[in-house]
């Protein structure tokens, strides 16, 4: 057992909800869990102290939407579209090719990187897809080399239709519920489709999800990306954790989601990089409807890994606070994730904690683009 005491903290949020933001505080974990949070003067000893030096002291960031299982890039796809080319779901097949062809090793390293950068830019909770293999062997490999890193690992063969499909999706979507979901099953915590008008309508997404829950898998659903698509109303049809993307809601999708456990998942960092408008956080946030951001981090609409700039563009775009953004950075995500104990500094949380070379949590969105991270201690799958 190894215990380390955060002192000297001059803001700490916790989210606790009698108190989400305390002064003046110290936090001690022991081996990655918060064992005890109060005032500076009261901290006891641990076997090491990190220094805070009055700066802020804020839950690790859970990024509950990534992609990040893939090889080769799509910095052409990015230029041509700052050029004025529109983002279209079709991209996606150019990253399954070169997916399809690397080997394990190849998959493994890329993921580490990726995984060091996030945690390097705060989070310490980590979703993360399949979807660029789309054949049974290579969907179940991405699953399980994504297992290693993360316990929330969703399956999302119903990201395209591969090529060798294209005049038979029947077959594909067969596939897909069928052998694949079997073989994707055991490595998977969720399953999730991408409801687009380049991807899967409404009707196969509900086919999918549907097996997808009799194998046990809880659900998640992409929609509204590029249009008010139906994919919101089926989300909460279904019960689904999250629904990822909500750039376009029409105002019974706003509804439905008040009215319900799902989640709205915002990914603003998909509407910088191709240039969509941003969805109105604020709207949804006043209606009573629950929300987190997350980062989407892929090699297509947005190849950014950095919550801090997501919360940054939710503040600058999106109307909301700098607390209520790293609210649905944090407790959003967990929430969206349907876990406890991540997203929250509390006795019992094993998300662990960010310390920023910064006052408060406000610099975050205030000094952007900055890398403001000092530290992170803790934070476990
Ligand atoms: O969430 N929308 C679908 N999937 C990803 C994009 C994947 C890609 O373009 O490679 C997303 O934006
Ligand atoms: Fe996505």
């Amino acid at each position: 057992m190894t215990s380390v005491v955060v002192a000297n903290i001059g803001e700490l949020v916790t989210f606790e909800p009698e108190r989400p933001v305390r002064h003046g505080a110290a936090v001690v974990l022991v081996d990655g869990v918060v064992q005890w949070v109060g005032d500076d003067a009261d901290a006891p000893p641990a076997d090491a102290r990190v220094d805070a030096a009055g700066g802020a002291v804020i839950p690790g960031f859970v990024d509950s939407h990534s992609h990040l299982v893939f090889a080769g890039d799509r910095a052409a796809e990015f230029e041509a579209r700052m050029a004025g080319r529109p983002y279209a779901a079709g991209g996606i097949r150019s990253t399954v090719a070169a997916t399809r062809a690397a080997t394990d090793d190849e998959l493994r390293a890329r993921l580490a990187a990726l995984v060091a950068q996030a945690r390097a830019q705060g989070t310490t909770t980590l979703e993360i897809k399949s979807g660029y293999g789309l054949t049974v062997a290579d969907e179940e490999r991405a699953l399980r080399l994504a297992r290693e890193v993360t316990d929330d690992t969703t399956f999302l063969g119903a990201h395209v239709v591969p090529v060798e499909y294209a005049d038979d999706r029947g077959a594909y979507v067969d596939l897909v519920r069928g052998e694949m979901l079997a073989a994707c099953a055991p490595h998977a915590r969720w399953v999730d489709v991408f409801i687009d008008s380049g991807a899967f309508t409404v009707d196969e997404a509900r086919i999918i999800l549907q097996a997808g829950r009799d194998a046990g898998l809880g659900l998640r659903v992409h929609a509204g990306q590029l249009a008010a698509d139906g994919g919101v109303a089926l989300a909460v049809e279904l019960g689904a954790a999250s629904v990822d993307h909500c750039t376009h809601l029409s105002s019974s999708d706003i509804d439905a989601l008040a009215c319900s456990d799902t989640v709205a998942t915002l990914l603003p960092l998909v509407e910088f990089s191709t240039r969509q408008p941003y969805p109105d956080a604020r709207r949804l946030i006043d209606a009573g409807v629950s929300v987190a951001i997350a980062t989407d981090c892929n090699p297509g609409s947005n190849y950014s890994s950095s919550m801090p700039l997501a919360l940054a563009l939710a503040v600058r775009e999106m109307g909301v606070s700098p607390l209520e953004a790293l609210e649905a950075a944090t407790v959003g995500g967990a929430r969206a994730l349907r876990r406890s104990g991540v997203g929250e500094v509390r006795v019992g949380a094993s998300g662990g904690v960010v310390v920023l070379d910064a006052p408060s949590h406000t610099w975050l969105a205030y000094r952007v683009g900055v890398p403001l991270v000092r530290e992170v201690v803790g934070g476990v799958r």
